[in-house]
């Protein structure tokens, strides 16, 4: 039985206890200071104890027997350890290093500026991270269009330097050959059609695509060649629900919604828009939903940290090296005394 959170903290007041509403999971986490405490810098991988209930490795044929029992498929951006340390432990299926990375972890302008080595290297990272969760990393502007030589270069790339386990790209028929090779080559593909990002100077900006019957049956005629190309999974973006739903119904493969309603097999957000880890002020699409303010808690922190350096109330004397007061005397008397280099 799990225990309630109150008994917890009365047998353990060291101890943080976060009980989900969402799943009524209960998941107990050793605080940072005690590994502070235990360590002497902070110099030191993450570690923690960040999965407390050990799950199993969620691989393609997990995802495949998702779908196949209609269970919907749970997946987040991550761009770091951290991200990706939280994904993990709160049960996600999968997690995508997608390339919303150049604007949300680098204060890029858009996707196009992003690098394949910059994503390999945040998908190292966040590798690192996730024990359990399925790895997707996206293939960024430039890194797959030119041949499918250049993409299948591309996506071994991702797999060997970034430990991702498929590649995500971005476009319908007209990725079909490249899609085929990097399949052929053994590395699973997901395909991201709708409103694709990477394309918003072609597509005018960031609209909902689909909204008329040429575009809608262009969007089912892209969802069959990526599939019959070999895709796995399918990302539809900002696709009307109708749309969405009848494109599920058709394929033989899972579609991921975001801002496609929930008819889809799954869906996909970006953690650091639904966890709210942006400055107040900052638009969001409207199909998000913000179910935590990181902002706000991590700031309220900062600025209270801030006070206490200014008023010397931080470092307190736990946070500091303890010694026996005898041989404290003894070393300041004897630093008192030492003269100065001549
Ligand atoms: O880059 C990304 O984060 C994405 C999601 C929006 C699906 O492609």
């Amino acid at each position: 039985m799990t225990p309630s959170p109150r008994a917890v903290a009365r047998l353990r007041p060291s101890l943080h206890v976060f009980c989900s509403r969402q799943t009524g999971r209960t998941t107990v986490f050793a605080p940072a200071t005690s590994h502070a405490q235990l360590r002497y810098s902070s110099y030191a991988p993450m570690g923690g104890d960040s999965s407390p209930k050990p799950r199993k490795k969620v691989t393609i044929n997990t995802l495949r027997n998702m779908y196949k029992k209609g269970e919907p498929i749970a997946m987040i951006t991550a761009h770091d350890y951290p991200s990706a340390s939280l994904a993990d432990a709160a049960g996600m299926d999968m997690i995508l290093v997608g390339d919303s990375l150049a604007m949300v972890a680098l204060g890029m302008e858009d996707t196009s500026e992003v690098t394949l080595d910059q994503m390999i290297m945040h998908c190292r990272s966040v590798a690192r991270a996730a024990k359990s969760t399925f790895i997707l990393c996206d293939l960024p502007m430039g890194s797959f269009e030119v041949s499918p030589e250049q993409a299948l270069q591309s996506a071994i790339r991702i797999i060997k330097e970034g430990r991702a386990h498929a590649v995500k790209m971005e476009g319908g028929a007209e990725i079909a050959p490249m899609i085929k090779k990097i399949t052929t080559a053994g590395i699973p593909v997901v395909a991201h059609i709708g409103l694709t990002p990477q394309r918003q100077n072609a597509l005018g900006g960031f609209r909902v695509q689909g909204k008329n019957v040429a575009g809608a049956v262009k969007l089912l005629q892209d969802a069959y060649a990526v599939q019959e190309a070999g895709a796995f999974l399918v990302v539809l973006e900002a696709v009307p629900s109708e749309i969405a739903n009848i494109i599920t119904k058709k394929l033989r493969i899972p579609t991921m919604g975001i801002g496609a309603g929930n008819g889809c097999s799954g869906q996909v957000l970006v953690q650091v828009d639904m966890s709210g880890h942006f400055p107040p002020g900052r638009p969001l699409p409207k199909f998000v939903k913000q179910y935590a303010n990181v902002w706000n808690e991590a700031f309220r922190g900062i600025e209270q940290y801030r006070t206490e350096v200014k008023s010397r109330a931080f470092p307190s004397e736990e946070y500091t090296y303890p010694i026996p007061k005898e041989e404290a005397e003894e070393i300041v008397k004897a630093l008192e005394e030492a003269e100065p280099p001549k």
